[in-house]
């Protein structure tokens, strides 16, 4: 294409309204990129041929094949409230791509970080920002997760109106970013999230996010904790094909939560081990009915979350760890393990070391 063309084009092109968002978000909430000004279009053709502005869709079979395999991140960490409090630095991004991953899922808390109006602060953005660029430095597929699950289980209303408006101000953020940014509506979507009211609010949801990200790939999974069993409930816009249908694995719950604490009914368990013939078909047997799913609907998978908590015997987690991944690869799945670190870790802080044996186990 002819560079006086191209310049032909963007100036009389509109620049993005940025989707209309909440009338009390102003337009330095809603902008792109560091800065907390509006991209004029000078400075979006000027990040063009900086090669910042690459967006180019990707059919989401294809994008599931380059996510390959990934890692949860940043859950908890207080970067979010506190940058210079991070425990999640630069040079993980890199250890991460170094130890065979190729995706990261970032998950997002954006629920607390918005005042009255439900406006997200500028240094919370200012976070995401610098981490999606990281990311991106080490050639990382970077999934941004909305992660108030818990909140929306115990109010749908104040959900909806939580969840549109971050992905008002979420989506024309990244709206020129590369392919390699993928939005993952809402992680887990339970109780008060039906699948019949589920089903409603992520037509809302994506037609929020589809205002300024037509043709990027969306996440979006079953009700009931994206739950394998609930994806014939799952009713996704037939005509929208950029969408990748996510679920979660921690099947048997008593093995992979035994003393969590969060989950009462495994809480107080202890000594479970894993690894017969006949648990490792059933992961087999599961994940061939998801993938029966996915061939009927022609829609790709991805396992966004699997994992045995830490305090099970170390050689089932790895059993456990490594026919989940395995199995989910044989299906051609893109998988993202729970989690970095935090529980569940596959890195030691402390250490500032993989722990080898869930690592080995989740990249051989
Ligand atoms: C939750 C974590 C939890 C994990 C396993 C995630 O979706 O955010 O808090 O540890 O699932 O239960």
């Amino acid at each position: 294409m002819k560079l006086s063309f191209v310049l032909f084009m963007l100036s009389v092109l509109p620049v993005h309204a940025a989707g209309n968002p909440l009338p009390q978000v102003g337009k330095a909430e809603i902008s792109r990129g560091s800065n907390s000004q509006p991209m004029s279009i000078s400075t979006r053709w000027a990040s063009l041929l900086a090669g910042n502005t690459s967006f180019e869709p990707i059919d989401p079979f294809e994008q599931v094949k380059v996510m390959g395999r990934g890692v949860n991140i940043l859950s908890g960490d207080p970067i979010w409230s506190n940058f210079k409090k991070a425990r999640f630095q630069e040079r993980h991004f890199q250890r991460i791509r170094e130890g065979g991953f190729q995706t990261v899922r970032v998950v997002m808390e954006g629920f607390r970080y918005m005042d009255g109006q439900n406006r997200l602060r500028p240094a919370w953005l200012k976070t995401l920002d610098r981490v999606v660029k990281g990311a991106q430095a080490q050639n990382l597929t970077v999934i941004l997760d909305e992660h108030d699950y818990n909140r929306c289980a115990v109010d749908a209303a104040g959900c909806r109106t939580k969840l549109l408006a971050f992905w008002q101000q979420v989506a024309p953020r990244y709206q020129d970013a590369p392919n390699s940014v993928v939005f993952e509506m809402l992680n887990e979507p339970n109780r008060q999230l039906t699948a019949p009211v589920w089903n409603s609010m992520l037509k809302e949801t994506l037609a929020v996010i589809r205002k300024t990200n037509p043709t990027r790939n969306v996440i979006i999974g079953p009700a009931f904790w994206n739950n394998i069993h609930y994806l014939d409930k799952l009713e996704l816009p037939a005509d929208d094909r950029h969408i990748i249908v996510t679920v979660h694995y921690y099947l048997p719950m008593e093995f992979t939560h035994q003393g969590a604490s969060w989950n009462k009914e495994t809480a107080k368990l202890s000594g479970v081990t894993w690894g017969t013939d006949a648990e490792k078909h059933r992961v087999e047997e599961d994940f061939a009915g998801v993938q029966d799913w996915s061939k009927k609907e022609g829609r790709p998978i991805f396992l966004g979350e699997f994992g045995a908590y830490d305090k099970g015997e170390m050689d089932s987690r790895v059993r456990y760890t490594s026919c989940v991944a395995r199995t989910a690869e044989s299906f051609g799945w893109a998988w993202t393990y729970w989690q970095f670190d935090g529980d569940f870790i596959v890195y030691d802080m402390a250490k500032d070391d993989w722990v080898q044996p869930i690592w080995k186990a989740l990249v051989p």
